[in-house]
């Protein structure tokens, strides 16, 4: 296994307010210990709000760059994406679409959100994105933990800072730590 690797925590929603922020510190909290002593020497945010992307209108294919030179990012995602309309945000499609040698090849897990899960929704937002990555070569997880969200969920985070104790329970006892315990175990193996 390679060693001093970094991990990138995509956050993929930016509107205001918004729930992702408490997600993924929640998941940063479950992977941190997971981690430690591990290849993976340090995990870096990155907030897809900060990138400031506009819509990609490249005269290139980002596929028909150098791939010794293609841009000067370098990413390992994890991505965590909400449910929007069965799928991912649109903001997350396109900062996938802008790169191509930076993602192929590498790794990437997924945490989904939203008020379903398990049915239709929630998985088909995970599937969509398994798919989208695995077209840019990526090697997604397949363990892809789920969770399920209220609609009062984002007031009650702002207003305390984090995510509930009931709403960590609740998702303990859902399985999620476990799942997400498999899929640092497999984002591990495919270093
Ligand atoms: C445009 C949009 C579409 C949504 N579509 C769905 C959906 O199809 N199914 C669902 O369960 N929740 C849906 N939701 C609810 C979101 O999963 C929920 O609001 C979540 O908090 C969004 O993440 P964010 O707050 O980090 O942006 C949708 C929310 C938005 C804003």
């Amino acid at each position: 296994m390679a060693e001093g690797k970094t991990m990138a925590l995509v956050m993929c929603s930016t509107r205001t307010p918004r729930l992702n922020p408490f997600i993924a510190a929640y998941v940063l909290d479950q992977l941190a210990p997971l981690l430690a002593g591990t290849a993976v020497a340090a995990i870096d945010t990155i907030d897809l709000a900060d990138q400031q992307l506009p819509f990609y209108d490249e005269p290139v294919l980002p596929a028909c760059l150098p791939g010794a030179d293609p841009t000067p990012h370098a990413l390992r995602p994890r991505a965590h994406a909400p449910l929007y309309n069965w799928s991912v945000p649109a903001v997350l499609k396109n900062a996938l679409d802008f790169l191509f040698h930076e993602w192929k090849g590498k790794p990437a897990g997924i945490v989904s959100y939203g008020f379903r899960r398990g049915d239709t929704e929630g998985d088909m937002a995970a599937a969509h994105l398994q798919d989208v990555l695995t077209g840019l070569r990526m090697r997604p997880a397949p363990t892809a933990p789920g969770l399920i969200t209220t609609a009062i969920m984002i007031a009650a985070c702002t207003e305390s800072g984090r995510v509930s104790e009931y709403d960590r329970t609740r998702w303990r006892d859902a399985g999620v730590e476990d799942q997400l315990k498999a899929m640092a175990r497999e984002l591990l193996q495919g270093l």
